[in-house]
């Protein structure tokens, strides 16, 4: 099949579904950004009837393009990494170390897939432990689909864009997610701050590719980064407590590394 072949069933494909979307055009115009690899990634999804749309994109970074999509009637979100602008030194780092991920090639786009699994697991994990994260669907190579987070067709906005009513309530849920994170699922998140937090019905975390296990060399290191950026965000809005007690209240009882 050549691109011209893959971009035409995937057309199809989607199209045979009839899509809602407000700005499915939009999809068009994007689909050249995306190499091979990724349209036949997304074919299959199609075909397998796991997408049945795709509209607009939320979000275009430099790591991933993330769109609006529609599977059996209900919005979903389709998060593609892109192969081309990874940045696969810094991801190596934060896949050395986490047992779950040792037996990745080195390869780029091997590591972009064990990235987006990764991304998946710690979704999935992160759920499971009851702490609110977008449910994951599905994952495929470098394509992530995950439940949307929003109202209508419009998603909720990031902490740092968003209006909190009560800022104190807000700060000490996302402290409690955290614990919980470390506790229960044994995971630091490792980016967390008012860009990887929507403000819902109540916040949820999200973008979770990088977290890591409490196995990783740098996991304590990286939940000192958490802390301090989540303390320093909410500090012109409420009181917050000290990173050193909040560290130690988030580890208690934790085995930590010498
Ligand atoms: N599940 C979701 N529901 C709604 N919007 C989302 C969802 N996931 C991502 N977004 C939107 O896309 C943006 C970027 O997502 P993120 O996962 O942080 O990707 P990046 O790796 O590019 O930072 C978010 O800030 C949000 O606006
Ligand atoms: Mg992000």
């Amino acid at each position: 099949m050549d691109r011209d072949e893959i971009q035409s069933r995937l057309d199809r494909e989607l199209h045979s579904h009839g899509a809602r979307l407000k700005d499915a055009d939009q999809w068009k115009v994007r689909q050249d950004v995306f190499d091979e690899a990724t349209l036949i990634a997304l074919y299959r999804l199609a075909n397998k009837k796991i997408i049945s749309s795709i509209g607009g994109a939320l979000s275009t970074g430099k790591e991933a393009n993330i769109f609006l999509g529609e599977k059996d009637g209900q919005l979903i979100v389709i998060k593609i990494y892109m192969i081309r602008t990874a940045n696969f030194k810094a991801m190596t780092d934060y896949l050395d170390g986490d047992p779950r991920f040792a037996n990745v090639r080195r390869i780029k786009k091997e590591i972009i897939f064990a990235w987006t699994r990764k991304e998946y697991s710690n979704l999935m994990r992160a759920q499971e432990a009851g702490i609110a994260v977008p449910k994951p669907l599905a994952f495929n190579r470098n394509i992530l689909l995950m439940e949307f987070l929003g109202k209508d067709e419009k998603p909720y906005p990031q902490l740092r864009l968003a209006m909190m009513e009560d800022a104190e309530k807000i700060y000490h849920l996302i402290l409690e997610y955290m614990e919980i994170l470390c506790k229960k699922a044994r995971l630091i998140h490792a980016d967390l701050s008012e860009y990887n937090i929507l403000l819902g019905d109540r916040p949820y975390l999200i973008d979770m590719g990088q977290s890591v296990t409490l196995d990783h060399p740098r996991a304590m290191q990286f939940l000192i980064r958490d802390i301090a950026n989540v303390n320093r965000f909410f500090k012109s809005y409420c009181d917050t407590i000290a990173d050193k007690e909040l560290f130690g209240k988030i580890t208690e009882g934790i085995i930590q590394e010498p």
